[in-house]
């Protein structure tokens, strides 16, 4: 008997060990985790550099309030702003979190500047953003919204890929729009470069804010630092979350000195976000994921995932339709059942995870080896056998 809530349908398995790309169960065998508790691992099962800043940071102090200055913050957002597009940064807890911050500072901008009559967001439909009442209005999607009424106000939908769906949602009102720069729940969908500086275009000219979410594509995940940094398209304001903990949990909103101006002093805070043991692993996972050489190594290796999953798509038709994603976010779109094929590699020892049309999302941990690779994909194939 389980006194836990039921809004899980959870597999009958548990682990009690961790080492890298691998998960060792109660039941004894050991599984290829390309999972990674859905992006969040980056560096894998208790990473040993990051077990080190734990123990460390554990033994100084663990949480002090937003009231006082806390320093390993003040490190990771100064590194944050040095590197990528960002000039100030708010911590938080989660993606949800995030996001919801996200939107926050858009229509806080547009009141800052007097025209508190901006302030929808224009989402894709079926989206995903989180899970708060805010999030799922703002995903769109009538499985999460249902049976969570009254409707949040303040969102409006296109569909992906509908340019024109896109121009007609925007209205006098619309404050930013904001899209995952990768859908992963919606299935491993790209929004490719040109799109994106097309709508960075719009955003220009109807002075909208482009919010771009990353808690699931970025932090390294594409082989950039984040997906939009290929497209040299510059957001306005950005949520991230999962690979940024490693597995500890936080968020944080970047965004550009304009939209930080509004955020004045009591108008968002976070009793936990960006306490400093958190800080002090996020520091670490920054450290080691922003460096070139790693991130060359992450296009490099999955360059080579995507390859040997491409030659078994050619050679299971019938099995496999489509290779989608970029870097180590990866979706198996199959031609038949997901549930039964994310099964039956289960039950070969390699742990994937669903996205929707049919997709199967394949989540290594940022530094696997060649030889993991090989291994996953040996498995694959002898799933792609068995149907
Ligand atoms: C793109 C995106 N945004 C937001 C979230 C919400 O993150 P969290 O589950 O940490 O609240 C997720 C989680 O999967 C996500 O993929």
């Amino acid at each position: 008997m389980s006194y836990l809530v039921k809004n899980y349908n959870r597999k009958k398995i548990s682990f009690f060990r961790g080492k890298g790309s691998y998960l060792f169960s109660t039941n004894g065998k050991k599984y290829l985790d390309f999972v990674q508790g859905i992006a969040v691992n980056s560096l894998g099962h208790a990473n040993p550099k990051l077990v080190q800043v734990l123990k460390n940071q554990s033994k100084k102090i663990w949480h002090v309030s937003n009231a006082f200055i806390i320093p390993e913050g003040e490190m990771l957002a100064k590194k944050i702003a040095k590197k990528t597009f960002a000039d100030f940064v708010m911590f938080q807890n989660s993606g949800a979190e995030a996001t919801e911050a996200a939107i926050k500072c858009a229509r806080r901008y547009f009141y800052s500047i007097g025209k508190p009559e901006k302030n929808k967001i224009l989402c894709v439909k079926n989206s995903f953003h989180g899970r708060t009442i805010a999030a799922i209005h703002a995903s769109g999607s009538k499985k999460m919204t249902e049976g969570f009424g009254p409707k949040v106000k303040g969102f409006d939908h296109f569909v992906f890929g509908d340019h024109k769906s896109f121009l007609n949602k925007i209205t006098k009102n619309t404050a930013a729009i904001m899209i995952e720069t990768i859908m992963g729940e919606g299935g491993i969908k790209v929004v490719p470069d040109w799109c994106l500086k097309e709508i960075r275009k719009i955003c220009d000219k109807k002075k909208i804010l482009l919010i771009l979410d990353e808690v699931q594509c970025g932090i390294g995940r594409t082989g950039d630092f984040f997906a939009f940094e290929k497209s040299k398209v510059k957001p306005d304001i950005v949520p991230i979350a999962k690979g940024i903990g490693g597995g500890f949990p936080v968020g944080a909103v970047l965004m550009n000195k304009k939209v930080a101006s509004a955020m004045t002093a009591g108008t968002h805070g976070t009793t936990f976000g960006g306490n400093p043991l958190a800080m002090s692993i996020s520091n670490k996972v920054f450290d080691i994921i922003s460096d070139k050489k790693f991130l060359k190594n992450v296009r490099l290796r999955s360059t080579y995932f995507h390859d040997e999953l491409r030659k078994l798509k050619n050679k299971y038709p019938k099995i496999i339709d489509e290779i989608r994603g970029r870097g180590f976010l990866i979706g198996i779109k199959l031609v038949v059942d997901q549930t039964k094929f994310i099964k039956k590699l289960m039950d070969n020892r390699l742990l994937t995870i669903r996205a929707a049309e049919n997709v199967v999302r394949v989540l290594p941990p940022l530094n696997v080896n060649k030889k993991e690779i090989d291994q996953a994909i040996k498995i694959i194939e002898v799933v792609c056998k068995t149907f």
